[in-house]
């Protein structure tokens, strides 16, 4: 594993960026995390908040002025802050909180003289691919969400960034990552559904929508693989499973899981032939042989990744209950 004087993680008090950090404390020397707490939270870090190496500034990215000194002396930036809620259809909040929060990291980094960056990127910058599995050269990109084209075009600002200033660039296309600490998504969604309502889960849309699943250690896994392995300026990796689960089993195994028995699946019906909501990507399976090539493979396939990241997730659901 690569080594790295001061690394940057902003989104670091997030569901991903949380488990990133604990990682990043292994083989750094100084990790900084810069998170406004919008959807972040303190105790994501409780594991590792007495760490010296660790520093955690509250700060948005959107204050352009407050976050430059942050980045004087980083060697690399893991910006993984963002609004992640695909569901969220409203343009301001993905042009701010996507684009713009990321052209304020770039010129910071550009100011500082920052020289690596590591993008957290989305399936959903292909919208509803004609080719699945869907490979990083699929084009033309279609996104069909807000949230899908914000992240587009960060990739795209990125890679200006990248060619001008000769910013090393990692951009990781992420399948639907599932796991401890996840603030969002269908497992967390179910589980607070039944919760609530012990014997009726209303599934959004028709339950056939199929998509593919990792779980959020192998996640980081094949971002440190790249990492070590990736020699180019500007890259593009999918990250994702091998193989898909319908949004209906997922709904079993999280029932399984909670030991209940009797519960009663509503479908939504969906709208559109039976998407969950608009801008919701029915059938979504990254090809993931450029990474595979590389001599990575995910440890868990998705009903794998599934199970496990329901069990983590239910078990904090009961600690904290
Ligand atoms: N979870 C997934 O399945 C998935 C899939 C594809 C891509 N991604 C991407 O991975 C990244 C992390 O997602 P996550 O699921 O951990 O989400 P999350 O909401 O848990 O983490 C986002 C973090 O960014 C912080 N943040 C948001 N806006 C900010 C701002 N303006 N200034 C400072 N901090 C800000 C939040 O407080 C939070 O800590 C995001 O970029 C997301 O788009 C996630």
């Amino acid at each position: 594993m690569q080594r790295f004087s001061k690394a940057i993680v902003t989104g670091g008090a997030g569901f991903i960026g949380s488990h990133l950090v604990e990682k990043l404390l292994e083989f750094c020397d100084e990790v900084v995390v810069l998170d406004n707490f919008s959807s972040g939270k303190i105790e994501n870090l409780k594991d590792v908040k007495d760490n010296k190496k660790l520093e955690v500034v509250k700060l948005d990215l959107l204050e352009s002025k407050e976050i430059s000194d942050e980045f004087a002396g980083a060697e690399i930036v893991f910006h993984v802050a963002a609004n992640p809620e695909v569901r969220i259809a409203e343009p301001k909040v993905h042009l701010e909180q996507n684009v713009l929060a990321t052209y304020n990291v770039l010129e910071a980094m550009r100011k500082a003289d920052v020289k690596k960056i590591v993008f957290t990127s989305s399936s959903t910058v292909y919208g509803e691919a004609k080719k699945i599995p869907t490979p990083e050269d699929y084009g033309v990109l279609e996104p069909i969400s807000m949230y899908g084209a914000a992240k587009l075009a960060s990739e795209s600002l990125i890679s200006g960034y990248a060619h001008t200033y000769g910013i090393i660039s990692f951009i990781f296309r992420f399948a639907n990552v599932v796991g401890k600490r996840a603030n969002h998504g269908v497992i967390y969604d179910f589980i607070q559904k039944l919760i609530r309502n012990k014997n009726e889960l209303e599934i959004l849309g028709d339950g056939t929508q199929r998509k593919s699943y990792i779980h959020v250690s192998d996640c980081l896994d094949a971002i440190f693989y790249v990492l070590d392995k990736e020699k180019s300026q500007y890259c593009v990796y999918n990250i994702g499973n091998l193989d898909s689960i319908s949004v209906s089993e997922i709904a079993d195994i999280v029932i399984e899981e909670m030991r209940l028995k009797k519960v009663k699946k509503k479908f939504t019906g969906g709208i559109d032939g039976g998407r969950g909501w608009v801008g919701d990507v029915k059938y979504m399976q990254l090809d993931v042989s450029k990474l595979t090539s590389l001599g990575w493979h995910p440890s868990l396939n998705s009903r794998e990744a599934i199970r496990r990241a329901c069990r983590e997730l239910l078990e904090n659901a009961i600690s904290s209950s």
